[in-house]
């Protein structure tokens, strides 16, 4: 039976990643092998240490003028590369490499929200400022632009008078971890014809 690779790129705390290296913990079929970070002191590359899995700290110039992460992924054989948090614009040289295979996670009701410099607390103060009743989590495919490819899924929460910006972001992370890993194992299941 095959079994498909994944790559987490993450730049922060790494709490998606964390649910989604457990999640696939009991999985014979989908494996999480490397750890993406592109900041020295995020705390997702001590999670990737305690979890034993490999970690690959990657720079401006590695991300966008070489190939060098692309060559990576690949002698590491990933099939899926999953951004959790992972705050830097793909370039087109790995979307080209994974078409299709790319997965994010965004902390709002795209198309609302998103763009560029709409990302973690950000996004959720925008929500809060503009008085908004719901808010919620799109899981999406990564074309070139921000937060504009494909969308896979989306779970919805309600805000009420008293959240603020602070008791949103919880209430998300929450969404995320539940639905997240199940997202990227039924994507996986359904659209990996051809490898
Ligand atoms: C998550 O809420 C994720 O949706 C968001 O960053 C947070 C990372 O949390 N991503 C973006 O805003 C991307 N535009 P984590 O490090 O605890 O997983």
């Amino acid at each position: 039976m095959k079994v498909y690779n994944i790559a987490i790129f993450a730049s922060g705390d790494g709490s998606n990643a964390q649910k989604i290296i457990e999640y696939f913990k009991g999985s014979s079929t989908i494996k999480v092998v490397l750890v993406v970070c592109n900041k020295p002191t995020a705390n997702v590359l001590n999670r990737a240490k305690n979890e034993n899995i490999p970690s690959l700290l990657i720079s401006r110039a590695d991300f966008y003028e070489s190939n060098r992460v692309t060559e990576q992924l690949h002698s590491y054989n990933i099939d899926f590369v999953i951004l959790a948090g992972f705050l830097w614009l793909i370039p087109q040289n790995l979307i080209t490499a994974f078409p299709d295979k790319i997965i994010n996670i965004h902390p709002a009701l795209l198309p609302a929200y998103g763009g560029k410099g709409m990302y973690g607390m950000n996004v959720h103060e925008a929500v809060i400022a503009a008085r908004e009743k719901e808010s919620g989590i799109t899981i999406h495919l990564v074309n070139e632009k921000y937060d504009e490819g494909k969308i896979i899924e989306q779970h919805r929460c309600s805000i009420s008078e008293t959240d603020t910006p602070q008791t949103l972001a919880q209430n998300i992370h929450q969404l995320e971890h539940r639905y997240f890993p199940a997202a990227i194992e039924r994507f996986i299941q359904n659209n990996s014809n051809g490898i």
